[in-house]
């Protein structure tokens, strides 16, 4: 566990009163979690997914007090949330839901009121980091400061307006390009420069996570681009005491391999290969379409393996093994993602095998409790001063982000048991 994320208050304060969920980036995935919050305080749908909602924790000296967590610990009910974002196409949260076509148009319907009402402010956005899109409504600022700056007014604007005792920000929008940190990504310093000198190397999601640190808002990056996992972000979180955590949600294919990888493991059964193809449709298929953006996904999702595998304990097992990760955008699925996976195994006396899995998935449905789960526990954490990286909520990422030297486990389980035993030590009654 990270040092920080120990550093829970003896009493920490109520869940009670607004908490806003900002979501730069009113997508597929924004959506779909705004949508389901709003069917779920209807009570038309359940929160299947949400860890926060669903799952329990096993407390007292034998574990036999099992509570379900949002009743254990403090977290915002689903009845204090208010949404809000920004996204250089969509106009509002039903226009997104609408284009994006995940959900059916019965369940729109019924909550189309709402989801009208959370309409998008003009986005901070460059094409030059999303090439396939096009952005109409965006601010018409050239400097990035002045960017960052229209940022923290929006956010300013939106507490008060909503009347939100705390905020959280998430970032839903396109992956980016591919880059390696730079210079500007060095110290606080260097990144407020970059900002004023229109540093090439600063990209529209770090001008918004630099906008919610500076405004005590914490901060989650769901695609695998840089944005907080940079040494600028983490000094400015850790002066501000804001809780930060990436990149690049858990989901999918990924998903999967996390489940499956450990279980190979844990029969000491040797891997040779894994191929992992996809076609996917929506428009982060379009996005993605392009290598530049393609490359930032493929960085986030072929690391997966080895931290699960360690190769170095056992080279004989799993000190040669071909990894391959293709995304192919393919417009008839639309959200409805199909991939495949080809893993070749081998086993007593070198024998192989082969398993095929044809994962027919939907994209956004997997990724909208992650959303609800980073927001509420995000924002617990704030409550309990634990600021910088957050590496107990790493079960939600692909490429979890790193607050020291230790060594990340993408185990799904190793990474769960994790998030419980965080979760256990904030409980308060
Ligand atoms: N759905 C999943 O399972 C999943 C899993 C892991 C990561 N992700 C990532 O989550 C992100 C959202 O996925 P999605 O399916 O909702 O994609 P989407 O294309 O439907 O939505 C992304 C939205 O971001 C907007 N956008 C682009 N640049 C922006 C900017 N600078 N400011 C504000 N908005 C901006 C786009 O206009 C678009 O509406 C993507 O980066 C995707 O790679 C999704």
């Amino acid at each position: 566990m990270s040092e920080r994320a120990n550093e829970t208050s003896p009493s920490s304060p109520s869940g009670t009163g607004k908490l806003g969920i900002l979501l730069p980036g009113l997508g597929a995935v924004a959506s779909t979690v705004i949508a389901g919050v709003f069917a779920v305080r209807q009570g038309l749908k359940a929160p299947i997914g949400s860890v926060s909602q669903l799952d329990v924790l096993e407390l007292g000296d034998d574990g036999s007090d099992r509570r379900l967590i949002k009743d254990a610990v403090p977290l915002a009910d689903l009845n204090d949330l208010v949404f809000g974002g920004w996204d250089p196409i969509s106009a509002n949260a039903l226009d997104a839901a609408r284009t994006s076509g995940v959900l059916s148009d019965a369940d729109l319907n019924a909550i189309s009121g709402e989801l009208e009402g959370v309409v998008a402010m003009e986005a901070v956005f460059d094409q030059r980091w999303v090439q396939r899109l096009d952005g109409q409504r965006v601010k018409s600022l050239a400097s990035k400061w002045d960017q960052a700056m229209a940022l923290i007014d929006d956010i300013e604007r939106f507490r008060s307006e909503n009347e939100c005792d705390r905020l959280v920000m998430i970032w839903c929008g396109s992956t980016e390009a591919y880059q390696e940190p730079s210079g500007v990504h060095e110290t606080v310093a260097d990144f407020e420069a970059g900002l004023k000198t229109n540093d090439d190397n600063i990209s529209p999601s770090q001008i918004y996570a630099y906008a919610a640190i500076q405004s005590d808002v914490p901060f989650a990056n769901g695609a695998p681009n840089l944005s907080v996992d940079l040494p600028c972000m983490q000094e400015l979180a850790i002066e501000r005491k804001v809780p930060i955590a990436g990149k690049d949600f858990k989901t999918g294919q990924t998903l999967i391999k996390t489940i499956m990888a450990p279980g190979l493991k844990t029969r000491m059964l040797g891997l040779r290969g894994w191929y992992s193809t996809n076609i996917l449709g929506n428009r982060d298929g379009e996005v993605l379409d392009h290598p530049d953006n393609f490359k930032t996904k493929e960085a986030s999702k072929l690391g997966v393996l080895e931290s699960i595998l360690r190769p170095e304990d056992n080279p004989d097992l799993y000190g040669n093994v071909d990894h391959v990760v293709r995304i192919n955008y393919y417009p008839p699925r639309g959200d409805n993602k199909e991939g495949w996976d080809a893993i070749d195994i081998f086993g007593w006396m070198g024998y192989p095998m082969e398993i095929k899995i044809d994962f027919s998935c939907r994209d956004s449905i997997l990724a909208a409790p992650l959303v609800l789960d980073l927001a509420l526990f995000l924002d617990l954490a704030a409550r309990n001063e634990m600021s910088g990286v957050q590496e107990w909520l790493s079960f939600y990422f692909k490429a979890p982000q790193q607050a020291g030297d230790d060594t990340i486990d993408n185990s799904i389980f190793a990474q769960h048991d994790r998030l419980k035993a965080v979760l256990s030590s904030l409980v308060t009654s």
